[in-house]
């Protein structure tokens, strides 16, 4: 069978494997001491004071929505260019999504369109931004754009943990620190930059939303006798509002706290593959990488380009056997959306244009530079091929 390059893959060693077995010996297997643990390891990371494990980037998002209050009748705002969990975070809380246009070149919501849009919708609730790649959205200018709204600002970082960003009075902020938002949400699938299988979690500076929190990932339930509206029997618990298992085991919560500790060197190794791909293709007419911010220290998920003749690059590459993704379909383009909420394809141009180009190449810490040397020369050969390629766009 042919062998593939893969364009993500996770980064584990036996590390992870000794201390999930370590947890089996024990009582506990889920919401138990090492979740703990490892809210605590999310907190240091991000400089957070509250951090909630849950199941699923999904589940994140989605009780972040719940917490925030939004719900039938509110509307929220994302971008068109994000995973479909993001949008459907708002649906499932009964509200009906907006969509605002990207930036052409960082490819992240355009905070101009944000305010263009709030400007002439008071029903929009909360904003959703995603920080693609792991590029971070200019979310001290995003807030401004919210700001008269009043608008709850939850961040999608999906793609970003670890990364660090300067606003525009050149401070550094590290991702999760809730400076310019309400909440902010990770996911820990295998292809993230922390990975704990499944996973997710949300972080806050906010005691009440942290407290919303940690009873919607459990069923709405609460045990603690302070917040119990009766004086009970010590097994008995109440249930104050509709909700889930929205609960991360401690198995996982013990992967995750191994993948934290070596983050750093897997943080600089993504940084070292973005320069080596950036350095290639400075002079390389037909590949536009995503813009990098001037001072990056950001934690790279994705490597993305802009690609003269996307599609026929893709198959290109597949036929060398490496295999390249598309993030993502644009949202309001998808059947469900354009049924339920009359979106239609032509609405957000920048995005739509985006997506006839964009194509993410192999990037993850375990990719050698022969293996990415690979891929450059795989490039540059698509390009310099002596027939004209058909253009996907322009
Ligand atoms: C931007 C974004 N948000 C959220 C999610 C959902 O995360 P999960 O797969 O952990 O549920 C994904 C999944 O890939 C994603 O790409």
């Amino acid at each position: 069978m042919k062998e593939y390059l893969p364009y993500g893959r996770q980064s584990l060693g036996k590390e992870e494997s000794r201390r999930m077995a370590d947890v089996l010996e024990t009582d506990w297997l889920t919401q138990g001491p090492k979740v703990v643990e490892f809210e605590k390891g999310l907190n240091q990371l991000c400089d957070s004071q509250h951090a909630v494990a849950v199941s699923h980037g999904t589940t994140a998002l989605y009780l972040a929505c719940r917490a925030a209050g939004l719900g039938p009748g509110d509307r929220f705002l994302t971008s068109p260019i994000a995973f479909l969990a993001t949008a459907n975070a708002g649906l499932l809380c009964g509200a009906e999504p907006v969509f605002a246009d990207i930036d052409a070149e960082g490819f992240n919501l355009n905070h101009n369109e944000v305010a263009r849009v709030l400007n002439k919708d008071s029903r929009i609730k909360v904003v959703l931004p995603v920080h693609l790649a792991g590029r971070v959205c200019a979310m001290d200018r995003l807030a401004e754009s919210c700001a008269d709204s009043g608008a709850i600002i939850i961040e999608d970082a999906r793609h970003a943990i670890g990364g660090r960003w300067q606003d525009q009075a050149g401070t550094w902020h590290t991702v999760g620190d809730g400076a310019y938002s309400a909440m902010t949400c990770f996911s820990f699938h295998p292809l993230k930059n922390v990975t704990t299988g499944e996973g997710g979690a949300i972080t806050t500076n906010d005691n009440e939303l942290a407290g919303r929190l940690r009873l919607l990932r459990n069923h709405g339930i609460t045990r603690d006798p302070q917040q119990m509206r009766g004086n009970h029997e010590p097994w008995h618990y109440e249930m104050h509002e509709l909700s889930l298992n929205g609960r991360l085991t401690d198995f996982q919560a013990a992967m995750g706290l191994v993948q934290i500790e070596k983050l750093p060197r897997l943080k600089r190794r993504r940084q070292e593959l973005i320069q080596r791909y950036d350095e290639a293709f400075a002079e390389l007419e037909g590949v536009t990488p995503q813009a990098r911010p001037d001072d990056d220290d950001t934690s790279w998920s994705l490597m993305i380009v802009r690609a003269r003749g996307r599609t026929a690059l893709y198959e290109h590459l597949l036929a060398q056997g490496i295999r390249t993704q598309v993030h993502y379909v644009p949202i309001h383009t998808q059947p469900y959306y354009q049924d339920h909420f009359d979106t239609r394809a032509g609405d957000f141009p920048v995005a739509e244009k985006y997506y006839t180009q964009a194509l993410s190449l192999p990037l993850f810490p375990d990719l050698s530079d022969e293996e990415q040397d690979r891929v450059i020369t795989a490039v540059r050969e698509f390009y310099q091929a002596d027939e004209p390629q058909a253009p996907d766009c322009d």
